[in-house]
């Protein structure tokens, strides 16, 4: 139980990588505050995880809107006495190629998977600073590493949170003792693909998915290696990607 009463803030806690996060921290012992849009589905996995015996709170929220986020931070305090931890994980993928103009989901993205994980960060500082502690995770992607089809503008959002985990680390690390993380998995089997509307890219991905892919247990235990090592320890990125996967 190494994360004995660690506060920690899953953002897109509803479903995938979060939801699989926020059940593998709560049973290393873990308090977490699961925040996502779906309230309904952030109040069944707290009852999963205090059927287990573990601790969690239900704050819905936008990530793209910052008091959304103030709330969470607040309500953890109150409840759980500190914010230890932040995992920026709330995200999403609606490709489609550069010429079809889908400037809608460009701005989304943008919203969501950079404005997002900023306002987090935002959120969380003042609280670490004042304890000089804290754990900051992101979930960029392999997406960061490389382009794919349709995957421009996503590519373009992951590779500035690799960017920016990388730069909050050298400023926080040393100064406050805030420990950044950016991890970068391949191909996880979640309902990501969903907000796809581009029907060239579906037919894509279709053919892509036939190989095994990673699970979301697989990247909450990247997350937990991250958060479980001595505090002298920064483990600055985790590429994982599925052994299939090219
Ligand atoms: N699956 C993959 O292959 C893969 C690979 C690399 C990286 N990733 C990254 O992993 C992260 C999690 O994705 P996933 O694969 O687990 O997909 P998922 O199952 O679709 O989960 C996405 C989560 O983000 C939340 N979310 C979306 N917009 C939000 C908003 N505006 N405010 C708050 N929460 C929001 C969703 O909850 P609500 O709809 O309830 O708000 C949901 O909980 C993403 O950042 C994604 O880019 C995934």
């Amino acid at each position: 139980m190494n994360l004995e009463n660690r506060a920690i803030i899953i953002t897109g806690a509803s479903s995938g990588i979060g939801e699989a996060t926020a059940k593998k921290l709560a049973k290393h012992g873990a308090k977490v505050t699961l925040m996502a849009r779906s309230e309904d589905k952030l109040k069944a996995l707290k009852s999963d995880i205090e059927n287990e015996g573990g601790k969690a709170l239900v704050v819905p929220g936008d990530v793209t809107n910052k008091k959304d986020f103030d709330k969470v931070v607040e309500k953890t305090v109150s409840e759980f006495g500190k914010v230890d931890g932040l995992i920026n994980n709330a995200g999403l993928m609606p490709l489609s190629f550069i010429d079809k103009l889908k400037t809608d989901e460009w701005e989304k993205m943008v919203d969501v998977n950079i404005k997002g994980v900023l306002n987090g960060v935002s959120a969380v500082l003042p609280e670490m600073k004042k304890n000089d502690n804290g754990d900051i995770i992101n979930i960029s992607s392999m997406a960061a590493h490389r382009y794919f089809p349709g995957g421009a503008v996503y590519c373009a959002t992951k590779s500035a949170v690799k960017m920016f985990s990388e730069g909050l680390r050298q400023e926080l690390a040393p100064k406050y003792g805030i420990n950044v993380t950016s991890i970068e998995p391949g191909a996880v089997a979640t309902n990501l693909t969903s907000t796809i509307t581009d029907e060239d890219i579906k037919e894509k991905m279709s053919g892509m998915l036939e190989m095994e892919t990673l699970e979301s247990e697989d990247i909450a235990n990247a997350v937990y290696y991250a958060l479980s090592q001595p505090k002298r320890v920064n483990i600055n990125d985790v590429y994982i990607v599925p052994s299939e996967q090219k």
